[in-house]
């Protein structure tokens, strides 16, 4: 089984603030630092990490180079990240002393994902595979529809949620993971229970992990219903704190663990990854992983 996950990479420019800048207002940061980011890049890393095998497809330029070869390092396959004229994506991320965050994206390369791209990466992948993809770039109904006519298996956590998601072919997807924010937007209903009440109708035949932070995450399909409790850690950053959690949950159910498993490893992982400043670089080994349990 190969993990095919289409997404993006941004360069994150994270700046620690007392709170989140207001309107008309102007502060100064206590820290700054650039780090390796994007919804996708994370959880290409968090899978590789975690002991998959990943291909990363999607798109960077030139100023992006160095993430290509860092990923490489972290054994995360290229072989399908196309380098392009014009800037790779970045984020601004202002993190408060609590480790909350608050982000700006500029999509950049991640925007520049073409139908012939989608095809010549979807070419060596079959049912055999799962595709993995996030809410960062463009292309994404092409991609559903290719990828479901091939018969992989999709996971999709359309993050950043935005109204465009809603026209998306959501029937083709077999797992979507969604916070509450992202669960809300989707169903108009603001409890957990609700929301996968209301996913499960739309959606009968996909599976449901639901990711509540601090209250943990509860994973739902038609045969049965799991939940796991977050780990109490204190928080310096939780950016990619989500992404890690999908990518060691998609990594040990890539591995054949039970829903259980794949639950307890995604929340130790994210715990770990909490309590460290930065994106791609914050996310634990799966030896580190395995000790916090
Ligand atoms: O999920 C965290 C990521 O969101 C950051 O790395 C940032 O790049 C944004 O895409």
């Amino acid at each position: 089984m190969k993990i095919l996950n289409f997404g993006s990479i941004n360069i994150d420019y994270v700046y620690g603030v007392p709170h989140f800048v207001k309107p008309a207002e102007t502060i100064a940061s206590s820290s700054y630092n650039v780090y390796i980011g994007g919804k996708g890049c994370n959880q290409s890393v968090g899978l590789a990490k975690a002991g998959a095998h990943v291909y990363h497809a999607g798109a960077i330029g030139s100023d992006g180079i160095w993430i290509k070869n860092q990923l490489q390092n972290w054994r995360v396959n290229v072989d399908l990240l196309h380098q392009i004229e014009g800037p790779t994506g970045h984020a601004i991320i202002q993190v408060e002393p609590n480790g909350q965050n608050s982000i700006i994206i500029h999509g950049g390369a991640n925007q520049s994902i073409h139908l012939q791209q989608i095809e010549d990466a979807l070419q060596s992948f079959d049912s055999n595979d799962i595709l993995l993809i996030q809410n960062e770039i463009n292309g994404l109904a092409e991609l559903i529809h290719q990828a479901s006519a091939k018969g992989l298996k999709i996971f999709f956590n359309p993050a950043p949620m935005t109204p465009s998601v809603l026209d998306l072919p959501l029937d083709k997807i077999d797992v979507f993971i969604i916070n509450e924010v992202e669960g809300e937007e989707l169903t108009q209903k603001s409890f957990p229970e609700d929301i996968l009440t209301s996913m499960a109708q739309r959606y009968p035949n996909a599976s449901i992990l639901l990711t509540l932070g601090e209250k943990g995450a509860i994973f739902s399909h038609q045969s049965g219903y799991f939940s796991v409790e977050a780990k109490k850690v204190k928080a310096v950053d939780t950016t990619a704190a989500g992404d890690t959690f999908i990518g060691f949950f998609l990594a040990s159910w890539a591995e054949g663990h039970t829903v259980d498993t794949c639950l307890q490893r995604a929340t130790s992982a994210s715990a770990i990854c909490v309590t460290r400043a930065g994106g791609a670089v914050s996310i634990p080994t799966k030896e580190e992983m395995e000790a916090f349990i």
